[in-house]
């Protein structure tokens, strides 16, 4: 490829970046710029899809229930939940298939802060920090 190429290239993708609003990262997302995990409070460029994709998190008779409240359909679903430790461990995950509702439980785990996941086929990856 020659180097007229490469800039073109170079160039185009950062036009492509700078018109998406790439923004830093906030405490919410970690390391990772917020257009790529939205939160509640950090949707980006999905601000209208707040309700229908943050996961919703509730504690209680012994288990950690995850759910979104997304419409199921073939064109637009929501493929996978999980329970991811502070530390990063994958506590448990569950996927989904378009016939599915999204929700998902687990075994209450120990004392502390933990993140749940919930990834759509169009609107992407999804963290709702909480405590137990
Ligand atoms: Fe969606």
């Amino acid at each position: 490829m020659s180097n007229r190429r490469v800039f073109l290239k170079s160039a185009l993708a950062l036009a492509a970046g700078l018109s998406l609003g790439v923004h830093k990262a906030s405490a919410e997302t970690g390391p990772f710029p917020s257009n790529i995990v939205y939160t509640a409070d950090d949707p980006g460029q999905w601000d209208k899809k707040v309700g229908t994709h943050a996961p919703q998190v509730t504690v209680a008779d012994g288990k950690v229930t995850i759910q979104t409240k997304h419409p199921m359909s073939s064109a637009h679903y929501i493929v996978r939940h999980t329970l991811v430790g502070a530390d990063g461990t994958v506590l448990g995950a569950q996927v989904f298939t378009p016939e599915d509702k999204p929700e998902s439980s687990y075994d209450i785990p120990a004392k502390g802060e933990y993140y749940a996941t919930s990834f759509c086929n169009l609107h992407d990856f999804w963290v709702t920090k909480f405590t137990v």
